[in-house]
């Protein structure tokens, strides 16, 4: 089965669209919840295999992925999407939003079941228990504050459908693979940045509270996607790579002992 050519470009199309291979699925849900911002509509419309969102605290992170991962389950029958975050209960909050939107699944503890054969599941935050799994999408929630090792044991569980990753959450620290992917900026991810700038919802004057409450440091890490120095880093990755002059070539000298 391919998923490639299933995947939507508009979510809107959750509310008009009637899948004849789904009609009960289709048929229940009678609008969306919210009007997406644009740049929330830039990520449901988002066809990338692999997709990172880092984004202000309250931005709609969770609630946007939540409602294309909901179109994924009931576009592609029996489509597996897997949610781990730094915690279960953190993962489940993905399905909270789900079953806030629609009541065509049905919840079974961490999953939801959905009539076409389609399943979600949040997942515990143990490396071990996630071999013998296998996804369409992977999804990772807070990913600023996941560790690296569930990280690494989870993707492989999109190798045999080449699967979709999308990766979400506040700035952390300056370390991780949230960091390096949003870092690296490699052509192979689509990266969406907002800040609270961003985000209508969030007022001028909430921030200004904030600032003062929290001090510039965290507040820029929450709100406008600054990542910080990790407590035992002794300077930031911006000063280490100001030491480094990559016009400077590397010259090799030849000593000759008379040996
Ligand atoms: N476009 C929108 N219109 C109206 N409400 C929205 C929109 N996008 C998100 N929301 C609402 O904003 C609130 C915050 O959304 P959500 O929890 O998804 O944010 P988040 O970025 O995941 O936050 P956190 O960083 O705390 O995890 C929710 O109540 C959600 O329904
Ligand atoms: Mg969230």
């Amino acid at each position: 089965m391919s998923y490639d050519a299933q995947i939507p470009r508009k979510i809107s199309s959750l509310s008009t669209e009637r899948k004849s291979h789904t009609p009960e699925v289709s048929l229940e849900i009678e609008e969306l919840p919210f009007q997406p911002d644009p740049l929330q509509q830039q990520v449901l419309d988002s066809p990338a295999k692999q997709l990172l969102l880092c984004c202000s605290r309250q931005w709609g992170k969770t609630a946007i992925i939540a409602l294309k991962a909901l179109h994924f389950a009931i576009n592609n029958p029996k489509a597996r999407i897997l949610i781990a975050s730094a915690s279960l209960r953190q993962a489940s909050v993905l399905l909270d939003h789900i079953v806030d939107y629609t009541t065509v699944p049905t919840r079974r503890g961490d999953k939801l079941l959905f009539p076409n054969g389609s399943r979600i599941t949040a997942l515990p935050q143990a490396p071990k228990t996630t071999r013998g799994l296998t996804a369409h999408v992977l999804i990772i929630d807070e990913a600023a504050f996941v560790d690296d090792d569930l990280f690494e044991s989870l993707t492989p569980v999109l190798a045999s459908t080449n699967g979709y990753l999308w990766v979400l959450s506040t700035a952390g620290d300056q370390r991780g693979f949230f960091y390096q992917i949003y870092s690296n900026q490699s052509p192979d991810w689509h990266i969406v940045k907002a800040t609270a700038d961003d985000c209508p919802r969030i007022t001028k004057e909430y921030l200004a509270r904030e600032r003062v409450l929290r001090g510039e440091q965290r507040y820029r890490r929450e709100y406008f996607c600054e990542f910080q120095h990790g407590r035992i880093q002794f300077t930031s990755r911006e000063v280490v790579e100001a030491c480094f002059d990559m016009s400077v070539k590397e010259e090799r000298i030849h000593i000759d002992y008379g040996t």
